[in-house]
């Protein structure tokens, strides 16, 4: 079998990060269409190392006779055309936030919750997790399988990709104007962010945490287990690509590093570097352009019974976004899709 795939956002950061993946893994594709705004209409944007494409223009595309469209325009732009793909018989899986919290949408990190996909039918989409979320409960779920998780305590340092390629560039720029004595230009951050940090991820909810951090309590309960409290502070950091995590975590029953340690060495996605000497962690730096999503610096919590800190990394445009988009897409040809 071999399906019409349309990539919805094709010029953004995650969009052309899913051509990338789509072209790497070899997705039985007969027709890959990168789309975008009208701004990009017929620019080409890379397929691979080899291939281009050209960009379609959004508000005139026409779903019809596609199987699957991956989706990263922004909320706003998904809520009008990603429904208009659905019922044009495309499934839709969607990276924005806008769809997360439906009830009737599945919200998706195949490692993790594989079989909700099935309950895509309903409306013909299909939910991918914020970045953060993503990688933070591909470390939990296999650490909740074994002693039962009661709550999370997080705080991110996320990188500026995750805003999008304006935000790299505004990092780039303003990183540039110090070092040359130039004045400071802001336009996606709320505050400078060369050589700072913001702890802004998103607009303020009535609570005082921000809408980021929201996201990571009721995304993690939806994907993993309803009943786990999570407590998140997010925070930008001025690196380029990859977001980390120091995660603390409190469980019902007896858990010990050497449990821990066994349960994620076992789990698909997580590969465990943990030396306790230098350069025996991994950083952000290192996990740019990676897959796999890494466990560092595990260790008891000696404060409190039954608790572990670990540290948590991995690159926010691929697991974090395009990849997890495409392995659904995999596992929909697979499972779904095939007859
Ligand atoms: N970056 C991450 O780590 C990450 C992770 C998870 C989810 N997401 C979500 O994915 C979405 C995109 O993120 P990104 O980082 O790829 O942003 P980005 O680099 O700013 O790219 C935005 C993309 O959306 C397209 N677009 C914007 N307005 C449009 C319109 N009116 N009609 C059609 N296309 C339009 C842009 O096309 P033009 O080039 O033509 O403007 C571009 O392809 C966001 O909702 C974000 O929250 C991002």
């Amino acid at each position: 079998m071999s399906y019409r795939v349309a990539v919805v956002g094709g010029t953004g950061n995650v969009g052309r990060e899913m051509l990338q993946i789509l072209a790497e893994h070899e997705f039985p594709a007969k027709e890959v269409v990168p789309v975008a705004s009208a701004r990009s209409a017929g620019m080409e944007v890379s397929y691979g190392d080899d291939d281009v494409l050209k960009v379609r223009d959004l508000d005139k595309f026409d779903f019809k006779g596609f199987d699957i469209a991956l989706f990263s325009p922004g909320a706003k732009v998904s809520a009008v055309h990603a429904p208009r793909a659905a019922s044009a018989g495309c499934i839709v899986i969607d990276n924005t936030s806008q769809f997360r919290m439906d009830p009737d949408i599945p919200l998706v990190v195949p490692e993790v919750n594989p079989d909700a996909i099935a309950r895509y039918k309903k409306r013909n989409i299909i939910a991918n997790p914020n970045c953060s979320t993503i990688q933070m409960v591909m470390a939990l779920k296999p650490l909740h399988d074994i002693a039962r998780i009661k709550r999370v305590v997080v705080a991110t340092y996320q990188s500026v990709s995750g805003a999008g390629k304006e935000a790299m560039d505004e990092l780039f720029n303003q990183t540039r104007a110090i070092y040359m004595n130039a004045p400071i230009e802001r336009t996606r951050f709320t505050k400078q962010i060369a050589f700072n940090c913001i702890p802004h991820i998103d607009v303020f909810m009535p609570d005082g945490a921000t809408k980021e951090e929201w996201k990571m309590a009721v995304e993690t309960r939806k994907i993993l287990d309803p009943n786990i409290a999570v407590s998140a502070t997010c925070v930008r950091v001025p690196v380029f690509i990859g977001h980390a995590e120091a995660v603390n975590v409190e469980f019902e029953n007896p858990i010990d590093e050497t449990m821990a340690l066994a349960a994620l060495r076992r789990a698909p996605g997580v590969s465990v570097i943990d030396h306790r000497a230098d350069e025996g962690y991994v950083t952000q730096i290192e996990c740019a352009g990676e897959d796999m999503v890494y466990v560092s610096r595990l260790r008891a919590d000696p404060t409190a019974p039954n608790c572990l800190s670990f540290w948590v990394v991995a690159d926010n445009l691929r697991k974090g976004a395009a990849l997890n988009a495409v392995q659904i897409a995999e596992h929909l040809v697979k499972h779904e899709l095939a007859v």
